[in-house]
């Protein structure tokens, strides 16, 4: 009570939320490395309006032996930073300096092609950050045949460096990589906890932040493609029709008013306006509430946890606390009688997010459905999505991508290759002592230059390897 009343503290409640809103209106990372890789020009401007530096002769590199390749016949289409790209035969890791500690938006292209020198089409590595696998036996193929591909991560950095590595595997033992992007990512974006539900609990858990993720389905349900234009972290959505499952009742509803993005909701970092500006809802024309959820489906791997994160935005009510909704995970109730209007501080058109962890046991798909509850009214909507991130979660191992440890990643390619190529500078070594021994024995010990320059040779191959 006596807080309320001092001037003081609140001249300085409002003066720190001017600052927060102020801080948070424009976003502007800390940290934000974009390399267009394989490029020796100094600069590339994309699409979204932003610089993309070449890495040739940069710091960033740390690896002996890479090549960087041009694409000879590029898609004139497709964006600058896919017509190169950086090419390795052995393991060469990326090291981007963080000058901000904390939750980072790691974001790595690939667009095969194919040149004269490599095969893009052949390449087959592995991709580590830090401790953990991010992808095992890759090869960059595309769902959609010669698109890039383009891999999402968040993962927390608390060193002053994250070091990307990209280790050759499999036949061809060449890797490489398009583009790369490191951002710091608002301290919003990921929240420490979540709600894990599965079919006996509902619970709320804690640490989520130690976890690495990949984004593997960002969707903007009811509207078009969101390309990196228009987010402010620069993040592609997709429309949500592929995923639909059922949805006889389902419209898609439209916004053109302003998204009023409040404090303690969604910032428009997590989700930009052009994803809460639409959604799909179930709605009621008649004296009875429709008995039928919206449902969308996702394909997942089996194996790990999975952070859904849904994002809602009453842009469909007439006024506040009239829409009631379930909404199920897995076909579990997750959030029961939701109330936006209450969960928005009363407003309408208010940002609204929640997190839910899931164990993806499920046969491989994810389900995601919205439905009356027993609080939804006659006449008015009666469930309402705007969007859905779908994000995996590493399992015990520290990988994103299979069994496997970082460990074991960064070493069995490169003792293979090592392994084998010493054998052979053995073998030769071995051989030639052997004949000049032989040559030394008939000859005499005239020739001793060729006898002493013999072994500085073999050394010097050898230490090289
Ligand atoms: C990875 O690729 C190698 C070589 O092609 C193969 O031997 C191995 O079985 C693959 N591992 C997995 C988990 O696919
Ligand atoms: C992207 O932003 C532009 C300019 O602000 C706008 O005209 C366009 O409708 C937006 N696209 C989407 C999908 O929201
Ligand atoms: C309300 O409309 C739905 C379809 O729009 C229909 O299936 C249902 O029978 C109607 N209910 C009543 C009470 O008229
Ligand atoms: C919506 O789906 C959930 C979970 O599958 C189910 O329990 C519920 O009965 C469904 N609601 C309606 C109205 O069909
Ligand atoms: C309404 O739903 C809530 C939560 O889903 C449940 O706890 C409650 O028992 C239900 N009430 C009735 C009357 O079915
Ligand atoms: C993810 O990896 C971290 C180690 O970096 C580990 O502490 C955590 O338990 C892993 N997550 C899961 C779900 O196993």
């Amino acid at each position: 009570m006596e807080i309320h009343t001092n001037p003081a503290f609140f001249l300085y409640v409002s003066l720190s939320l001017l600052l927060h809103l102020t801080a948070t209106s424009s976003f502007s990372p800390a940290d934000s490395h974009l390399v267009n890789c394989g490029s020796a020009e100094p600069t590339t401007v994309v699409s979204d309006n932003r610089r993309f530096t070449g890495d040739s002769g940069t710091h960033f590199l740390t690896a002996a032996k890479t090549v960087p390749l041009q694409d000879p016949n590029p898609t004139s289409s497709s964006s600058p930073i896919y017509h190169s790209a950086r090419v390795f035969t052995r393991p060469s890791s990326y090291a981007f300096g963080i000058r901000e500690k904390g939750i980072h938006l790691v974001r790595i292209h690939f667009k095969r092609f194919n040149s004269e020198r490599f095969n893009l089409f052949d390449a087959q590595f592995h991709v580590s950050v830090d401790g953990y696998v991010l992808l095992y036996n890759f090869t960059g193929e595309s769902t959609q045949k010669d698109n890039p591909v383009i891999k999402d991560f968040v993962i927390w950095v608390d060193t002053e460096k994250l070091v990307i590595t990209f280790t050759p595997s499999g036949k061809s033992r060449i890797g490489f990589v398009s583009a790369i992007e490191v951002i710091s990512a608002p301290k919003d974006l990921i929240a420490d906890v979540a709600q894990f539900v599965n079919s006996e609990k509902n619970e709320r858990v804690d640490g989520l932040l130690k976890n690495a993720f990949e984004t593997v389905y960002r969707i903007n349900v009811g509207g078009p493609k969101v390309t990196p234009f228009n987010d402010s972290l620069w993040r592609t959505w997709l429309p949500d029709e592929e995923f639909l499952k059922s949805s006889d009742n389902s419209r898609r509803v439209f916004f053109s008013g302003r998204i009023r993005y409040q404090l303690g909701g969604a910032s428009r970092e997590v989700g930009p306006d052009s994803v809460y500006n639409s959604a799909r809802v179930v709605a009621s024309s008649n004296d009875s509430v429709p008995r039928e959820n919206i449902t969308w489906a996702f394909t997942v791997t089996d194996g790990y946890r999975y952070l859904v994160r849904l994002h809602f935005c009453d842009i469909a009510s007439v006024s506040l606390g009239i829409l009631y909704f379930n909404v199920y995970v897995n076909g579990n109730l997750a959030y029961g009688n939701l109330d936006l209007s209450s969960e928005t501080y009363g407003r309408l058109a208010s940002p609204f997010y929640a997190d839910f962890l899931v164990d993806g046991d499920t046969s491989g798909v994810l389900t995601v459905s919205v439905g009356p509850s027993n609080r939804s009214m006659p006449h008015e909507v009666d469930a309402l999505l705007n969007g859905i991130e779908i994000m995996k979660v590493n399992n015990s191992m520290a990988s994103l991508d299979g069994d496997v440890s970082v460990k074991s990643v960064l070493r069995s390619p490169s003792r293979g290759n090592v392994g084998v190529l010493v054998s052979l500078v053995a073998a030769v070594c071995l051989f030639l002592t052997a004949s000049i021994f032989m040559q030394w024995r008939r000859t005499g010990v005239k020739d001793s230059v060729a006898w002493s320059r013999l072994p500085v040779d073999g050394s010097a191959a050898y230490s090289k390897v």
